[in-house]
């Protein structure tokens, strides 16, 4: 069954990780998918996974701290491709550090990618979405989204701000035809999680099994999330029958946030 045929999802930071998950399992639901990021091989590659299942993909590289490029972008994918019905806002970045050692380079960064760039990513798409009454905006958040974990607090504050333009926007389009909700996946086995894996090694001399154990150990599961049990969310919230949810946050975390 292909719920989504008839539909252009475009999905942000798709060259790997979550969004590479994200545009698959897009296009396996029907959806046309539109893949951006900065590294044209890996987007490439991506694309080509889905092509050689039998699904539609269109790469258009994008830096998405360059506001202006984000505008340009849509439009070319308006003339080229066609109307964007659905968008998936999954780029980001997570740099953790005390609070006091955080700098300020590090927190514009976190700002701009996790939380400008969504804005401006929906704001070039959105007056297409009004005239058409029609449209599915799904943003990637996180557990920070929802809760406080020591030394994140730059990256917190980023996916609070996009929860609280998934909510504010969520009520203004209701009417419109238009639904917009968050995904809060919990730790997830990405280059994203290395990272903080990495850093774990270097701030506290644990072996990396142990730094990967640690994080693990966060989620009631016990385990790490799959970028595909992030993406099968997404799909659920951009299918036409989760039309009636807008303004949620939909956790894919093993109860994290509850424990
Ligand atoms: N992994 C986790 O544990 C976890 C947990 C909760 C939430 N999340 C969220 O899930 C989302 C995806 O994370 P992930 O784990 O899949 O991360 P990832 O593996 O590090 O991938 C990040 C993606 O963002 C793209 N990106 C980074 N900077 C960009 C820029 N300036 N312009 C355009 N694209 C850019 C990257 O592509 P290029 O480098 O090619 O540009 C890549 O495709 C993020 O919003 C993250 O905060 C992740």
């Amino acid at each position: 069954m292909q719920p989504l045929r008839g539909e252009l999802a475009w999905v942000t930071g798709a060259s790997r990780g979550i969004g590479r998950a994200c545009a698959l399992a897009l296009a396996r639901a029907g959806a046309r998918v539109v893949l951006s990021a900065r590294s044209v091989e890996d987007l490439q590659a991506a694309a080509e996974a889905i092509r050689a299942e039998g699904g539609e993909a269109y790469v258009f590289p994008l830096d998405l701290l360059d506001r202006a490029a984000i505008e340009a972008c849509a439009r070319r994918i308006e003339a080229e491709v066609g109307p964007v019905s659905i968008v998936v806002n999954n780029a980001g970045l997570a740099l953790s550090a005390p609070f006091h050692r955080t700098t300020y380079e590090d927190l514009e960064r976190m700002l701009a990618l996790n939380f400008v760039a969504p804005f401006w990513v929906v704001r070039s798409v959105l007056p297409g979405m009004l005239e058409r009454r029609h449209g599915r905006i799904v943003n990637v958040a996180s557990t920070a989204g929802r809760t406080g974990h020591r030394y994140t607090a730059g990256y917190t504050a980023s996916k609070h701000a996009l929860v609280g333009m998934t909510r504010a926007l969520a009520v203004e389009v209701a009417a419109k035809g238009i639904t917009v909700n968050a995904v809060c996946p919990g730790w997830t086995e990405t280059d994203l999680l290395e990272g903080a894996v990495e850093n774990i090694v270097r701030t506290t001399g644990r072996s990396t099994e142990e730094a990967r154990a640690q994080l693990a150990r966060m989620n009631p599961m016990g385990r790490l999330m799959r970028p595909e049990e992030v993406a099968r969310a997404v799909v659920f919230l951009a299918d036409p029958a989760a039309g009636g949810i807008t303004g949620q946050l939909l956790g894919v975390d093993g109860g994290e946030v509850l424990a």
